[in-house]
């Protein structure tokens, strides 16, 4: 329905109502449509060690069950394990990207065990800067990979967050909307809850990490920012409460209601996440997380919005200021590695000489001794062929002798 006023000076204002919609009135209508159409998706990270109960509670958000195993605590590395659904409620269809953390706090050094979180959530960045840098882009069917909230789940210690919490955190907190969650609530008492939030919240404070600002709901008297990190407690069974079936976990003293806002922040988590704040995550994704990333990337490539004179530089004349820039730093590397060569070539020049020099040098020295040898072997042949002639000599000398005494003794 609509009022329409006929005429303001009219003391007998007539207000008309008109029976349908018409007008700029529909624009909403327009865009609900269309973005049914087009369909909704939300990328979702979970990070939390193995076992703390991020599918389970994953599940229970979407009231589905994305049959999961169990990983094993004996990965040497963290990974991530990536997982695509199509989801309908009622006639809403959402594409929703799950990606957990795979071995997170199972390694004895845990040191660079948020590097593969950031090196995901950089790549999805990168991707997504790609194809908007593309002459012919397709942004409107481009699957968004961007990561819109990372649910971080803190081990019920009761005590403080540890300091991987706090390393993982502070390192991907300009990367992604975080939202702290105490996993497994149901093992603390209602009182440890209270002071392991607050300790939670001014450790958070003091490290200067920076965690998803829900926006402030005029409405809505209680602060959901006050609620955080949100005690949440998973489970997909069934239970009987009364005469009523509910969502919870049925212990020997009783049952815990997951939906149940006095045992646990479930129901708060789900109504923030997805109903009131989806597309403000997603908005704060792309306006504060992915333009962080676009602006040093660009700045990195030598991207500049302003000259040296602050005055705005067109893109045509930073692209050919680049280019001759790259143009002059390709001859002065053309002409270095000239200078190298040339250097290099006289150092092998010098090397090839002085290995010659050797070379003959030590010819020359075994051709002396050669000829020595074969001096002193002459010398020694000489010698014995004057042995043989003396030897010969004696022979026939002695054989004359030898016939004159037998020529001797037969005369007698
Ligand atoms: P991985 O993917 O193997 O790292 O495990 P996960 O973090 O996804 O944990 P998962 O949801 O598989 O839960 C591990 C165990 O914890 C299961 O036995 C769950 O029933 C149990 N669990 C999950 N959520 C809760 C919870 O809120 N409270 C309690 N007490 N147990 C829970």
């Amino acid at each position: 329905t609509f009022l329409f006023v006929l005429s303001k000076h009219n003391e007998d204002i007539r207000c008309l109502t008109t029976l349908s919609h018409f007008g700029f009135e529909c624009l909403p209508t327009q865009l609900v449509n269309k973005s049914i159409q087009k369909g909704f998706s939300f990328n979702i990270l979970c990070v939390g060690e193995t076992g703390i109960g991020k599918s389970t509670l994953i599940n229970t958000l979407f009231n589905t069950n994305m049959k999961e195993n169990k990983t094993s605590h004996f990965y040497s590395k963290v990974g991530l394990k990536v997982k695509t659904y199509e989801l309908q409620e009622r006639n809403i269809p959402l594409k929703l990207t799950v990606v957990k953390t795979v071995g997170y706090g199972d390694q004895i050094n845990k040191e660079s065990s948020y590097q593969p979180v950031v090196e995901y959530l950089d790549a999805q960045f990168e991707a997504y800067l790609q194809e908007e840098l593309k002459i012919k882009r397709s942004l409107v069917d481009y699957h968004d990979s961007r990561i819109h909230v990372c649910l971080y789940f803190i081990a019920p210690t009761g005590h403080s967050l540890k300091s991987l919490d706090l390393l993982t955190m502070k390192n991907i907190d300009r990367r992604v909307n975080i939202i702290p969650l105490i996993a497994k609530a149901d093992s603390l008492s209602k009182m440890d809850l209270q002071k392991f939030k607050s300790n939670i919240m001014s450790e958070l404070v003091s490290n200067g990490i920076q965690i998803y600002q829900f926006p402030i709901d005029e409405e809505d008297d209680d602060n959901s920012q006050c609620l955080l990190p949100f005690a949440v407690v998973g489970s997909m069974e069934e239970v009987k409460v009364g005469k009523r079936m509910v969502k919870g976990r049925h212990y020997p003293w009783g049952v815990l209601q997951v939906e149940n806002e006095n045992h646990c922040d479930f129901v708060k988590l789900r109504d923030l996440l997805l109903c009131t704040n989806m597309e403000d995550l997603k908005d704060q994704t792309h306006t504060q997380h992915y333009e962080c990333y676009r602006s040093s990337r660009l700045q990195k490539l030598g991207f500049n919005d302003t000259g040296p004179n602050n005055q705005p530089v067109s893109f045509q004349e930073m692209y050919e200021a680049k280019r001759q820039e790259f143009h002059g730093q390709c001859l002065r590397e053309e002409e270095e590695l000239k200078q190298t060569f040339m250097l290099r070539v006289k150092e092998k020049e010098l090397t090839f000489k002085d290995a010659e020099k050797e070379l003959q040098d030590k010819f020359e020295h075994l051709k002396r001794i050669q000829q020595e040898e074969i001096l002193k072997l002459e010398e020694e042949r000489r010698k014995l062929e004057e042995q043989i002639i003396d030897f010969y000599k004696t022979k026939t000398a002695s054989e004359t002798s030898q016939a004159q005494v037998c020529a001797n003794v037969k005369k007698d």
